[in-house]
């Protein structure tokens, strides 16, 4: 192993930079030729190789976003892109590859290693917290936080002038973000794409809840769960509801900012494992924390395509309603 190259791609997400920093400087420590891909697999496509030595990674811990950029790539869905990707790996004497990223970027990291026998690791980063093989995804934590923060403003106005706020983050098909963000927040319904939603029975809940002499409610709504989001869903419910019923869609935001502490150590500790893995000839995983350690799983043993919101967490909401 002598040239390894890494690659963000998709939604980006909080942490991905330090994820960069420690491939680099773990390649580094060990000899290695490392170069970032632009633009993730987009970039594979047109052989967008950057250099990448320690000083080039320095003071980067500390950004959202990602340097190298991370386009969504639509080639790479076929497997003529794939070939064209593998081939550009190999042309540039590539060994090995780290790919941080969603569900989309692992089909691709599989896809590279099972058609055309590249050693890759994939870095699981993504605030949907859905990639399978880890229990925590690089990003997932700082978004809660951006939410919570949001979700925790609205309540104070919320509160003062009594009113029920529909906060739609987002997750189109998974509801971790939500569930996480709701909890943490004291939301008093939390609706995600997994689930079914009855319309009645929310606007009973929340009308209970105003009988109660609540002054403000939250209900956090998973960008997937309603059709038309968050504003279809409070015209929905509006005329059942005692209280004014408004709508904030917190969007993007949760994708950008500051990564928390949490992010940035666990995107250095998988970044660092991804190319000890390398090294010792590993070809095909996902790099993951299960219970606490660092662990890598052939992508042949992975069980799911995507890892399952943890729902169990809704059972919590009667006991603190
Ligand atoms: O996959 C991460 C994610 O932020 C999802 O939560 C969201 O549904 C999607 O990306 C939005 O993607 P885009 O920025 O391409 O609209």
């Amino acid at each position: 192993m002598k040239r390894i190259a890494i690659l963000a791609s998709g939604g980006d997400a909080p942490g991905m930079n330090a994820c960069v920093r420690a491939v680099v400087r773990a390649g580094s420590h060990r000899g290695l030729d490392t170069f970032g891909v632009k633009d993730g697999y987009e970039g594979l496509l047109h052989n967008q190789f950057v250099s990448l030595h320690r000083h080039d990674v320095s003071n980067i811990i500390q950004h959202g976003g990602v340097f190298l950029g991370s386009l969504r790539c639509d080639d790479f869905f076929s497997p003529e892109g794939r070939a064209q990707g593998a081939a550009a790996l190999r042309s540039f004497n590539i060994d090995g590859l780290v790919a941080i990223g969603g569900d989309g970027t692992l089909c691709g990291a599989r896809a590279l290693h099972e058609e055309h026998g590249i050693a890759v690791m994939l870095v699981p980063g993504t605030i949907d917290n859905d990639v399978p093989g880890t229990d925590w995804s690089i990003g997932f934590d700082t978004a809660v936080n951006t939410a919570v923060e949001a979700i925790d403003k609205l309540r104070d106005t919320a509160e003062a002038m009594e009113k029920v706020f529909f906060v739609e983050v987002m997750g189109r098909e998974s509801g971790a973000l939500a569930l996480h963000a709701g909890l943490s927040s004291g939301a008093d319904a939390i609706l995600v794409p997994e689930l079914p939603m009855d319309i009645d029975e929310l606007a009973e809940v929340l009308n209970r809840a105003i009988l109660r002499r609540s002054r403000s409610l939250i209900v956090v709504v998973a960008e997937g769960r309603a059709a038309g989001g968050a504003f279809a869903l409070a015209d929905r419910i509006r005329p059942q509801i005692k209280l004014e019923c408004r709508v904030t869609v917190l969007g993007h935001i949760q994708r950008g900012g500051v990564p928390s502490a949490r992010d940035r150590l666990l995107a250095s500790r998988l970044g660092i494992c991804a190319v000890k893995a390398l090294a010792e000839g590993k070809t095909g995983h996902v790099v993951g924390e299960i219970d606490g350690d660092i662990q890598v799983t052939a992508f042949a043993d992975l069980t799911e395509e995507k890892k399952s919101a943890p729902l169990a967490l809704l059972d919590l909401l009667p006991d603190l309603f």
